[in-house]
């Protein structure tokens, strides 16, 4: 009877210490932050502070274009061009436009405003058409992006929208940002040929501000590792409770 005790106490005591350590593994894990590098331009920042743009800043965060830029100035020779729609822009597509994308449709629009080459604005009147753009070969006709000069003005167009250039947000001869107040709507995602859905009536404003709210899909994930971490505390303090109960 004593060493049937022993023997339990030993068992339980061996669960104790295995909950203990499966309750607190993120303690011994934190990871030492090394110190930020200088590292490549950052578009985002260059954007903020220009103002106007938050709209195509919250889609490059959404659609992890802006991850994608800061890879690609650190590593390209040949620069970045960037057509940015400024706010404007986004409130004069019609309503609820942007809600009606796919994700991969809202990666492909915002690829669209980017040319894989540093162009500066002399360099727009010797471009040739059509300018391939990050989100695919113009050649198969869903991606088509023209630029073209008479005198001081930039037009593009990618056949569903004419603009022009009216900024330099930021040049440095490695990354260039125009400004422009039309989105740029290419083929691929805007054919006006297949019948379109119907628009939803909303406000066009609002509908563009929640489209960069990205969905919250750790809740389930949270909610499990909340539960399992309940449950490992009702083992231990159950196995603790025995423990104690039979070394008295
Ligand atoms: C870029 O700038 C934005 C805004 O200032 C900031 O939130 C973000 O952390 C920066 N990204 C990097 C990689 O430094
Ligand atoms: C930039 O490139 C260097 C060398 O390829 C690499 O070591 C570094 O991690 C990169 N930095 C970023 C922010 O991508
Ligand atoms: C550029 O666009 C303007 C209107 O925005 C138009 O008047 C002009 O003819 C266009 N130029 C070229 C070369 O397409
Ligand atoms: C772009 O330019 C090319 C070559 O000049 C031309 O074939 C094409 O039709 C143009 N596309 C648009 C949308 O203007
Ligand atoms: C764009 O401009 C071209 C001529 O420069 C014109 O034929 C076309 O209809 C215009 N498209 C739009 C959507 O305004």
């Amino acid at each position: 009877m004593e060493q049937q005790q022993q023997h339990l106490f030993i068992t339980l005591s061996f669960f104790l210490v295995f909950f203990l350590h499966c309750s607190t593994p993120t303690l011994a894990q934190a990871p030492a932050l090394a110190p930020a590098p200088p590292g490549p331009t950052n578009v985002t920042k260059i954007l903020e502070k220009a103002g106007q743009f938050t709209i195509f800043i919250r889609l490059m965060k959404a659609t992890q274009v802006a991850n994608q830029l800061l890879g690609q100035l650190n590593n390209s020779n040949n620069g970045i061009t960037i057509f940015a729609p400024s706010d404007s822009a986004f409130s004069s597509l019609s309503a609820g436009t942007l809600n009606t994308l796919t994700d991969e449709q809202k990666v492909e629009l915002v690829q669209f405003h980017i040319i894989p080459t540093f162009l500066s604005s002399s360099q727009f009147q010797t471009v040739s058409n059509p300018l391939r753009t990050q989100a695919g070969d113009s050649a198969d006709g869903k991606f088509p992006l023209n630029v073209t000069t008479s005198g001081n003005s930039v037009n593009i167009t990618s056949g569903l929208t004419n603009t022009s250039v009216s900024g330099t947000i930021y040049t440095d001869g490695q990354l260039a940002v125009y400004q422009i107040d039309q989105v740029l709507k290419p083929y691929q995602i805007f054919d006006p040929k297949p019948p379109a859905p119907a628009p939803a009536p909303a406000k066009s404003k609002k509908k563009a501000a929640a489209i960069a709210e990205s969905p919250d899909d750790t809740t389930a994930d949270n909610s499990k590792a909340v539960s399992l971490t309940a449950m490992q505390n009702v083992v231990f303090w159950g196995v603790s409770a025995i423990v104690i109960a039979l070394s008295l």
